[in-house]
């Protein structure tokens, strides 16, 4: 661990019922989520589930990936990945890349699972709010008024889709 203050914010999109992916992928086109997800993640390490990783397929340009699976024989041969075995290894590994390249936040990318374990670390989250029910097959865990934080709200009007939110929830301090 390093004495430097490291953020670590979930960035994710979800639907009101929770919906955050279907067959593997995510159940809506918002290209301002896109943009968003670009800006709040570029030039930070990100920690990212396999599953998630290999749906993508390709580590993302400018931004250090700490892929998080239980296969020892996992492996992706590039300078831009890190693989980890634990949720504490890979906090541990991307807080040590954000010092290296001098940033103060981390990212968790999802999915489920990765959001669910990485909750005890995550000190923000970045969430779309889908204004919809969506079907879906994978779900973030429902976020506790009295424990997070409202700090900003932006809704972005869609007349492609549903409407959505851009919502920045801050831990409160227990
Ligand atoms: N809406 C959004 O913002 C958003 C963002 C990201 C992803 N998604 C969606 O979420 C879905 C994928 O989420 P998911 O929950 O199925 O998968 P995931 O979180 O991406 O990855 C799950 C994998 O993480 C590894 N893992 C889980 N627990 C572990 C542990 N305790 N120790 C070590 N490794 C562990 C396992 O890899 P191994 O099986 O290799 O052991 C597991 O299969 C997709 O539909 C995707 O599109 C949505």
């Amino acid at each position: 661990m390093t004495d430097q203050k490291i953020e670590r914010a979930a960035v994710v999109a979800a639907a009101a019922n929770g919906a955050i992916g279907k067959d593997g992928w995510m159940p809506w086109e918002l290209p301002e989520d896109l943009k968003r997800f670009k800006a709040l993640t570029l030039g930070k390490p990100m920690i990212m589930g396999r599953v998630t990783f290999e749906a993508i397929g390709r580590p993302l340009p400018k931004r250090t990936t700490i892929v998080v699976t239980r296969d020892t024989d996992w492996s992706f041969d590039h300078e831009n990945v890190r693989v980890c075995h634990t949720i504490e290894e890979a906090v541990e590994v991307a807080d040590e890349i954000a010092v290296r390249d001098g940033v103060n936040e981390v990212v968790i990318a999802g999915g489920a699972q990765i959001y669910h374990l990485a909750l005890p670390f995550t000190t923000r989250y970045e969430l779309t709010e889908v204004h919809a029910e969506i079907d879906g097959d994978t779900f973030l865990d429902p976020l506790p008024a009295d424990q997070w934080h409202e700090t900003a709200r932006q809704k972005i009007d869609n007349p492609e889709g549903p409407d959505y939110s851009f919502v920045t929830l801050n831990r409160i301090a227990s």
